[in-house]
């Protein structure tokens, strides 16, 4: 299996519909047997997402191509021998439901990428490790 995270941006802009992004992906994701968890600031997304690798990278392919957000970072790009992030075809978490020990994972493996990618992951999560 494989397993990537990344942030990203939502476009300037773009109304945010993270209801429509999580039903759609959750019906998808359920159709490719991917677990995923998705996080939303208001202005940034952090995303885990797993599963056969195929399944992976055709979603992840069609996930960075989508127009409503840009400036995509790959935090860490990995094989896996069993999934992390849940059972849920997508896990959605508002701002302050920030899973911490969801976010504490992701900061491990990112602590594997280099110094551009570990800062934006550490100015995403810095903030909802302050609100929790
Ligand atoms: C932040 C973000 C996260 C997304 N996560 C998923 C996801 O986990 N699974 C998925 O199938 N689509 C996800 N999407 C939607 C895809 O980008 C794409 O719109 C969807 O798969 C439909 O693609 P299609 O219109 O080419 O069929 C996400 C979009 C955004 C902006």
């Amino acid at each position: 299996m494989r397993q990537i995270i990344y942030v990203s941006t939502l476009r300037h802009g773009v109304v945010p519909d993270t209801a429509g992004i999580v039903a759609s992906a959750r019906r998808r994701n359920a159709e490719h047997r991917l677990t995923s968890m998705l996080f939303f600031d208001g202005r940034r997304f952090l995303q885990a997402l797993e599963g056969e690798a195929k399944a992976v990278e055709a979603t992840f392919a069609r996930i960075a191509a989508d127009p409503r957000h840009h400036a995509l970072i790959q935090l860490s790009d990995r094989r896996i021998d069993r999934r992390e992030f849940g059972t849920e075809g997508l896990a959605y978490r508002a701002p302050l439901q920030a899973d911490l020990a969801a976010m504490a994972r992701m900061a491990v493996l990112a602590a594997h990428s280099g110094p551009a990618e570990q800062a934006g992951f550490a100015s995403f999560a810095a903030p909802l490790v302050r609100a929790a």
